[in-house]
This record gives C-alpha cells, sequence and structure tokens, in this order.
C-alpha cells in the first residue's frame, strides 16, 4: 500500500477498508490530467522561487518520464496505490528522490483532484460536441437529398399533416444543435482553476495562480478556496447535458424502431445496424436503437446519482465527493458510444420514399387544407372546418378519400367546391405551400437548410 500519508498513524488500514477507500481501480482514467495539473504546478513553484529552477525541472523531467512510461506499459498502475495522485507521486519520488518529496508543496489532493476532473470534463465537452457536429453534417446531408420525400406528420401518433422527411430530420438538427450550445455554455462556466486552492483555505506560500490557470488555458483562477474544492457543478451540468441528448437520441431511435416495424416499413434499417432472433428465423430486429434507447436511464441515473451525493455535503471537500467519477465516466462512455453509433446507424438507413408518401395520402392528412381551400373561397375557418368535419366523415363511410370524391359528392357538401379543390388537397400542395418560417415547403425547407450549413461551416 504505497499512501501519502501514515505519520500520524501506528495501526494500520484494514485492508477492506484500504480497497473500500481507494480510487485507484477508476480515476486511473485521470493519469493524463493529472500529470498536466502537476506540471503547472511545479512550473509555477520554480517561477515563484518556492523550487529552484532546476527542482522544477527535475520534477517536470520526471512527470514526463511517467507519462511516457505508463503509455508504452513500461510502467503499470496496480492497487497498491490509493489512487492516482499518489501513483504519479510515489513514481516520481522513486524516480528523482527527494526532489520529488517538494512536488506537493501548497497543494492538496483537494485541489488536485478538483483539478483533474474540470481538465478531464473540459476535454470531454469538447469531444461530445465533435461527434454532435458529425452527427448534425450526417442529418444535413440526408436532409438535402430528402426535400421531396413526403411523409405523414403525427400529432398523438395519429396522421395529422403531410410534411417531408426533410422536415421532420430538421427537428432532430434543432435538438442536437441545442445541445451543442449546452456543451459550450457548461465550458464557460467552469473554465476557471481551482488549484492554489489547497485544502480548502488556500496556502501560505506565495503561489501565482493566475499563471497556472493561463498554464493549464483556463480563463483565470476559481475566486474562492473553499468552493474550489467542493464544487462539482459542472460535472452535474455535464451530465444533465448528457441526459438531454440522450433524451433526443432515445425519441429519434424510437421512431426509427417505429419506422422500421412492419407496420410502418417506412425506412429499413442496414444489417451492419441489425440483429436476429435465436429462434425466429425471418427477424431483422432494431437492436441498436433499443439499446440506445435503453441506455438513457443509465445516463439519467448517473445525474440522480450525483445530484443526490452532493445535497449533503457539508463544506468543504469530503469522501463522498469521490463519487462523482465512476458514474460520470460511465454516462460520458455511454453517450459517446451512442452517438457514434447513432451516425451509422443513420448513414445506412434505407428510406421508402413510396410507403412513406402513400402514408400521407390515406389518413385525412389534407383535410386542413381543404378547410383553408373553402376559407380561400370566402368561407370563415370555423365554417370551412365544419364543412370539411361532414365530408371527412362521409368519407370514411365510403371508405375513401377527400381527393376520390366526384365534384358532385363534393357539391352535394357544399356548393363552394369547384375542380381546383383537387390540386389544392395534393400532397405535393399541401406541403409545398407551407411556407411560413420553419415550414415542411421545398423554398422554406431551403431558406433553413443555408442557415445550417452556414452554421456547420463556421461553428
Ligand atoms: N480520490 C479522491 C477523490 O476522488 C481524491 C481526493 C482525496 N482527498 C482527500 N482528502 N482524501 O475525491
Amino acid at each position: 500500500m504505497a499512501q501519502l500519508w501514515g505519520g500520524r498513524f501506528t495501526g494500520k488500514t484494514d485492508r477492506t477498508a484500504y480497497l473500500f477507500n481507494a480510487s485507484i481501480s477508476f480515476d486511473q482514467r485521470l493519469l493524463e490530467q493529472d500529470i498536466r495539473g502537476s506540471m503547472a504546478h511545479a512550473a509555477m513553484l520554480a517561477r515563484q522561487g518556492i523550487l529552484t529552477q532546476e527542482e522544477g525541472a527535475r520534477i517536470s523531467q520526471g512527470l514526463n518520464e511517467i507519462w511516457e512510461d505508463t503509455r508504452q506499459g513500461k510502467l503499470t498502475i496496480t492497487d497498491e496505490y490509493e489512487d492516482v495522485h499518489s501513483f504519479v507521486e510515489a513514481n516520481l519520488i522513486a524516480r528523482i528522490g527527494d526532489t520529488g518529496k517538494k512536488l506537493h508543496t501548497g497543494r492538496s489532493r483537494n485541489d488536485q483532484v478538483a483539478l483533474d476532473m474540470r481538465l478531464y470534463v473540459r476535454e470531454e465537452l469538447r469531444q461530445v460536441d465533435d461527434l454532435l457536429k458529425t452527427l448534425l453534417q450526417t442529418l444535413l446531408s440526408m436532409m438535402e437529398a430528402h426535400l421531396d420525400t413526403y411523409m405523414p406528420g403525427f400529432t398523438h401518433l395519429q396522421k395529422a399533416q403531410p410534411v417531408t422527411l426533410a422536415h421532420h430530420l430538421g427537428a432532430y438538427f434543432e435538438m442536437l444543435k441545442r445541445d451543442r450550445q449546452r456543451m459550450r455554455d457548461i465550458r464557460q462556466r467552469m473554465n476557471f482553476c481551482p488549484l492554489g486552492a489547497g485544502a480548502l483555505a488556500g496556502t501560505t506560500y506565495p503561489l501565482d495562480r493566475e499563471y497556472t490557470a493561463q498554464l493549464l488555458d483556463f480563463d483565470g483562477p476559481t475566486l474562492n478556496s473553499m468552493d474550489s474544492v467542493s464544487d462539482r457543478d459542472y460535472v452535474i451540468e455535464f451530465l444533465a447535458a448528457l441526459s438531454v441528448v440522450m433524451m433526443h437520441l432515445s425519441r429519434f431511435g424510437e421512431e426509427i424502431i417505429l419506422w422500421n416495424s412492419n407496420e410502418y416499413g417506412f425506412v429499413e434499417l442496414d444489417d451492419a445496424y441489425s440483429t436476429g432472433s435465436s429462434i425466429m428465423p425471418q427477424k431483422k430486429n432494431p437492436d441498436i436503437a433499443e439499446l440506445v434507447r435503453g441506455k438513457t436511464g443509465r445516463v439519467y441515473g448517473a445525474l440522480m446519482s450525483l445530484l443526490t451525493t452532493m445535497k449533503g455535503i457539508p463544506l468543504a471537500y469530503n469522501k463522498d465527493m469521490q463519487e462523482d467519477k465512476e458514474l460520470t465516466f460511465d454516462a460520458i462512455d455511454t453517450v459517446k458510444g451512442c452517438l457514434t453509433l447513432f451516425d451509422g446507424m443513420l448513414s445506412t438507413l434505407r428510406v421508402h420514399k413510396d410507403v412513406m408518401a402513400k402514408s400521407a395520402v390515406k389518413g385525412f392528412t389534407n383535410a386542413t387544407d381543404a378547410a383553408d381551400y373553402l376559407v380561400g373561397k370566402g368561407m370563415p375557418f370555423r365554417d370551412a372546418h365544419r364543412v370539411i368535419g361532414e365530408l371527412v366523415l362521409y368519407c370514411i363511410g365510403q371508405g375513401k378519400g377527400i381527393e376520390d370524391c366526384s365534384l358532385a359528392e363534393l357539391k352535394a357538401i357544399s356548393p363552394m367546391f369547384e375542380t381546383d379543390l383537387y390540386e389544392a388537397v395534393s400532397l405535393k400542395a399541401c406541403v409545398d405551400r407551407r411556407l411560413t418560417v420553419g415550414a415542411p415547403g421545398r423554398k422554406a425547407m431551403e431558406d433553413v437548410l443555408a442557415l445550417y450549413r452556414e452554421y456547420l461551416r463556421s461553428e
């Protein structure tokens, strides 16, 4: 057991208690951040004359070697170390001797771990943002290809009005665009450096916190040492933003599952993103989409878990906070995996345009347009709504659509119907006349696509 403490103890830690307390099995993921932070700290100590330049350089070189050796597998992280911080410090001392013992001057593991976690989350915010951008690019190309792919739009899962696949996908484009904004917002709020906060009350050494903040690409140092070591808001915000990403992917996954079902038949998943059944030879199941939907619970769980862990903790650092790591790491891995798979699943998806279009004309999706037609002839909308309601009732009885009625049948319901009704309620007209900003009409969609293209170019 390599521990950073022990002078005050006469007895040994119980083995089970040691393992219960240890975090090395999971916080070794922070090795890179821990070494980077230590290098910045050592450089600052040397600059301030707290260490000599030579000591600073030896520490820096030792840390570098530890990083290289671990990466190349020459040095392995074992559970003989309590945590990643002990691993680095013990190995530094083993390598460079007594100078290594000076690294922890003016520092505590409390500000150290707060820094490591911030550096880690900051990098992951960027990586998640990149994956979101990739998925947005895939969505944009699909939208460009499906401006004329008509499909029913639903409310209450009942056919409502026709839209296009491009328009439907555009809703997810908006969601994922907001997800990217959330990543950026979080970064802005969290990008301050806690290093130098010490255990909780700063330190008597003349540390230059501005300098370490600058070395580590922060916008400045944090302003309260107690908050610095006990703040995990940014982890919670990240988990909340990841939960929203998963909620979006889960909704999207659910739609793909529906569309891919035998009943809908709107799309077909590629073999690469489907699985079979061990008993039913005919099956091709949308397991990937289902798993994305299912894993959403796991990411929400991480958010609830950390919120609950944090709620009763008095200031400042308490060991409860070590619980911020495993679930966060798991949530990040889960979301990144889901984003990557979703991208593959979407780019290989086959779209059955004909099935979608056929479905879009059935179910009176043009009833609103028929009412609007009568409004165009001078009837107030509320009256038109009632007349078309009667027409729909008649059509249901006859087992046909509005467009299948003869002019005589139409005129029996209202003399205001003329032959131009047929064009007005055609699928193409129903979609393309919807030209308000954000609507599915081709011209309106093209305007939005131009904005999306520009957005992906510039951000
Ligand atoms: N493993 C600890 C954590 O993840 C590091 C900080 C330990 N600090 C302490 N005072 N025991 O939170």
